[in-house]
């Protein structure tokens, strides 16, 4: 088979300042400034050296659609740039074979104090298009993208629901051979994802060269026969895509021992942190673990250095079994009320949950939090917590089901004569 992408000895080193990556005070804007502005500044003695790649070596077939997965940190976006040459590599190789077309993380290849339109300029060009082609292919990309009002709007304004749509319409009208894909699906709403889904689909069946980046496991599932890990910069599995999701979830559930405060591996803004995660009883007793039927809370603390900026809040439990097949999410605004609109600088929030419902067995929960009406990522944090839970009865009648069954509902029976 001929390759589309092979890539030899990749490393790339950051120079970073100690703590600066969790300053909370990082906006998103400031973030596209500092991308534009980073990766050429010297370096000086109050830095240190840190390998986001770490001598990375594989290849991928033509026409091959290629999972990546990876906790957050790994260093999958930082592969998916150094591929489509927005940031050069320290060391290796990397050669492509093919025109490429990348969907890169909110932002890269924008500029902020540029218009909608002059981006679609900029980042059309830096994904090779030529001036006549995007001139060509301009309506159709706003069009698709349903911006029209905010064209002559700096980017910097743009929510980033917004930047994905722009981002995702120019990338998808560039016709690449190879195309790049960096977890867009976890932003957005339902119809652009399955937009994003269908395009990818339809760019495989065509028999190009894919590469995608996902959190979504059944998406990597359907879509990728094969697929990398990475953690912390290195290759640590490959093969086929259910093994390397199985690898995965058992590499996760060692991050669970670690204070939510320390962990590293979180997505945000950096001006909202989730601080504690823990499980009580209705009398705030903390509990290592649950009965099936008993009634419990999820509780979170959380710190900001900026309650106005992401009021309204709101917070997402995600529960998966401890192999990762999602099981359910509660999300604060979907059962009643959302969120109270001035969200204190320092807070706890709670999750009552009554009756557990899930039979014995081991779970985990990620945490998030999004603000404003566009749900702009705040803090996220896979595998946060352990949910587990314990023989208890749920039903009042001292019986239980199968613990191959993870679901437990309320219902009852009946048996009428039949005439
Ligand atoms: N421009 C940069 N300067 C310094 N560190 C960076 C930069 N970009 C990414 N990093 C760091 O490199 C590591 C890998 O980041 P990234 O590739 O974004 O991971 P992933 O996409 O897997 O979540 C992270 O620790 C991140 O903080
Ligand atoms: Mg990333």
């Amino acid at each position: 088979m001929s390759h589309a992408i092979t890539v030899e000895g990749l490393s790339k080193r950051y120079r970073i300042q100690p703590g600066a990556e969790r300053s909370p005070y990082r906006t998103l804007r400031e973030s596209l400034v500092d991308l534009v502005k980073r990766p050429w500044r010297g370096a000086s003695n109050d830095k240190i050296d840190f390998w986001a790649l770490d001598d990375v070596s594989f290849q991928v077939g033509r026409g091959e659609v290629l999972g990546v997965i990876g906790r957050n940190g790994a260093g999958k976006s930082t592969l998916l740039k150094v591929l489509s040459r927005i940031t050069p590599p320290t060391l290796g190789q990397v050669s492509l074979h093919g025109r490429v077309g990348s969907l890169l993380e909110v932002g890269t290849g924008f500029h902020p104090e540029l218009t909608g339109r002059e981006n679609v300029f900029l980042n059309g060009a830096i994904l090779g298009m030529s001036r006549g082609e995007i001139q060509r292919k301009f309506d159709d990309i706003v069009e698709f993208a349903g911006l029209h009002d905010f064209l002559e709007t700096p980017v910097k304004r743009y929510s980033t629901g917004m930047f994905m749509r722009l981002a995702f319409s120019v990338a998808a009208h560039i016709q690449p051979e190879i195309l790049l894909i960096d977890e867009v699906l976890a932003v957005g709403d339902v119809g652009f994802q399955k937009k994003c889904l269908g395009k990818m689909g339809e760019v495989a069946r065509e028999g190009r060269t894919v590469l995608f980046v996902s959190h979504q496991m059944d998406a990597l599932m359907n879509i990728c026969p094969r697929s990398i890990l990475l953690e912390q910069g290195k290759i640590i599995a490959q093969g086929p895509t259910s093994d390397v999701i199985e690898r995965y979830f058992a590499s996760q559930q060692s991050m669970l021992s670690a204070r939510l405060d320390q962990r590293q591996d979180r997505k945000g803004r950096k001006r909202f942190q989730f601080t504690e995660t823990w499980i009580e009883d209705m009398d705030g007793q903390r509990l290592p673990s649950v009965l099936a039927g008993q009634s419990i809370k999820l509780v979170a603390t959380y710190e900001t250095t900026d309650p106005r900026l992401v009021s309204p809040l709101t917070v997402s439990f995600a529960v998966c079994m401890a192999q990762g097949a999602p099981v359910t999410r509660f999300v604060s605004d979907v059962p009643g009320e959302p969120l109270p609109d001035d969200v204190p600088a320092r807070g706890r929030i709670e999750c009552v949950i009554p009756r557990m419902p899930f039979n014995v067995g081991r779970y985990f929960y990620d945490v998030l939090a999004e603000s404003g009406p566009e749900f702009e990522m705040e803090d996220w944090v896979q595998g946060a917590g352990w949910l587990i839970v314990e023989a208890g009865d749920f039903w009042g009648t001292g019986r239980s089901i199968n613990q191959k069954y993870p679901v437990l509902l309320e219902h009852s029976w009946s048996l009428k004569k039949n005439d």
